[in-house]
């Protein structure tokens, strides 16, 4: 599926990623929706603040002795062309912890316990090591990591996500147009070896942002 229709099933605040800024600067005073978009830029920017000064392209999201199913992301960033590696593009990931929870109430709406940042290697490749993130609580969203990237050409980010082909909140027609988009569908087939799982995970560099 593609990015707007994956980030349509979240909730309304994680729709902002579909956004363009100047779209979101020429509604800012326009309701609760674009107040609740601005309201999650400024989390991000939050977020970035932590970035690591030194990044490599193997990080973890979780730490270690997280409760939950040991993941391995294997991401693969191409140029626009989608077969060209793109190196020492930013990756920032952030999930929910196993049950369905990005962090304590007490921290806000929009803070992310679980999150990293990697830098893709030379041949384009960057890997985290996390937990299996869990669903929304009581919601019919499919769990899901959140991935964004900064980078030379990048005007801020690009944000998908990576979903989980064992889950079975995952409907028909999000595999379907996960399908159609090849090797970039977000719906990565789940391999497990000695315990821990693992996804293989590519992205592109396509210029998107907002
Ligand atoms: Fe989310």
């Amino acid at each position: 599926m593609n990015r707007r229709t994956f980030l349509g099933t979240l909730p309304a605040i994680a729709a902002v990623a579909a956004i363009a800024p100047r779209r979101l600067e020429a509604e800012a005073s326009t309701g609760l929706e674009a107040a609740q978009d601005l309201e999650f830029i400024r989390a991000w920017e939050r977020a970035q603040q932590a970035r690591p000064s030194s990044l490599s392209p193997t990080a973890r999201i979780a730490p270690p002795g997280e409760p939950g199913v040991p993941l391995v992301v294997h991401g693969r960033m191409f140029q626009r062309d989608g077969r060209t590696a793109a190196p020492g593009i930013v990756v920032f990931a952030y999930h929910t912890d196993r049950t369905g929870i990005y962090d304590a109430p007490s921290n806000g709406p929009h803070s992310w316990r679980l999150r990293g940042w990697a830098k893709s290697g030379a041949d384009g490749r960057f890997e985290f090591t996390t937990i299996r993130p869990g669903a929304y609580p009581g919601r019919r969203e499919p769990a899901h990591i959140h991935v964004g990237i900064h980078g030379p050409g990048i005007a801020r980010f690009w944000t998908g996500g990576i979903l989980f082909d064992d889950d079975p909140l995952v409907t028909d027609a999000i595999r379907a147009e996960s399908t159609r988009a090849g090797q970039f569908g977000e719906v990565r087939p789940v391999q497990v070896r000695d315990g821990v799982q693992h996804v293989d995970f590519n992205m592109r560099v396509t210029g998107e942002s907002w």
